[in-house]
């Protein structure tokens, strides 16, 4: 059965924000809870699978018998998945920032008389998964997670496609009760040549649903 399926095999998982600092007191971060990412954990811990949670800043107890990585930005993030290479399996539940303040000001930004705005200049992060992705070391499964808006199938089998993906888990934002910072979630998965609807759901259920998933293409 799917219960098996996972034992014995190292799953690296990334979940939660990252933290871009701006100065010592002040970043940007994102709605992300880390919940998804957290119950897929440990619900692969639970299969028997061998697993790493790269966490982001998040207040969430670390699952039974999962092994924890904290770590605050997405360059932090980025170096942390990959010295956790190879494995057979990586889920990025993470929902890493794009950009990133170009320079941390060491001392805190002080507003001054005259001046009515501040401009920050941002650069791009690496995509930690497309890089995974093209690793010598890449994990025979790769899942990405994508929250949007509007036409999510169509953005979602971009990036399937775009990143070399096996699997795409999309979940529409800006409803309510699904997605960022609630306990339910409902997750369109698509990969090459198939769909499958998950949910509405709490995410520890969801967890179980997309761990069967990836047992299954893992066969496929
Ligand atoms: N991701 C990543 N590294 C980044 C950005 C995203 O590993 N620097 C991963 C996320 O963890 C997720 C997947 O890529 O699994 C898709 O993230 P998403 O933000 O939806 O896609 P982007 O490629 O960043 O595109 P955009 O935000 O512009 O829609
Ligand atoms: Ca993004």
């Amino acid at each position: 059965m799917a219960g098996a399926a996972l034992a014995g095999l190292r799953i690296v998982v990334s979940a939660g924000p990252t933290y871009e600092d701006i100065d010592p007191v002040r970043f940007i971060g994102n709605r992300s809870s880390g919940k998804m990412g957290f119950a897929i954990a440990a619900a692969a811990a639970r299969r028997g699978a061998d697993v790493v949670l790269v966490a982001g800043p998040v207040a969430l107890p670390t699952p039974d018998g999962v092994h924890r990585v904290d770590v605050r930005s997405a360059a932090q993030m980025h170096d942390a998945v990959f010295a956790q290479l190879p494995a057979d399996i990586y889920i990025a539940a993470a929902a890493v920032a794009d950009f990133t303040p170009r320079q941390v000001a060491p001392g805190k930004i002080k507003k001054r008389d005259g001046e009515d705005g501040l401009t920050l200049e941002l650069v791009r992060t690496r995509d930690i998964l497309a890089e995974v992705a093209v690793d010598p070391r890449r994990p025979r499964l790769l899942v990405g997670f994508a929250a949007e808006t509007g036409d999510v199938e169509t953005y979602a089998r971009g990036k399937l496609a775009k990143k070399k993906l096996d699997l795409i888990a999309a979940n529409r934002v800006g409803v309510e009760g699904s997605g960022f910072e609630s306990d339910d979630n409902a997750l369109a998965v698509y990969w090459n040549g198939g769909e499958r609807a998950l949910g509405p759901a709490p995410k520890t259920e969801l967890a179980e649903r997309l761990l069967d998933l990836v047992a299954e293409r893992l066969r496929a």
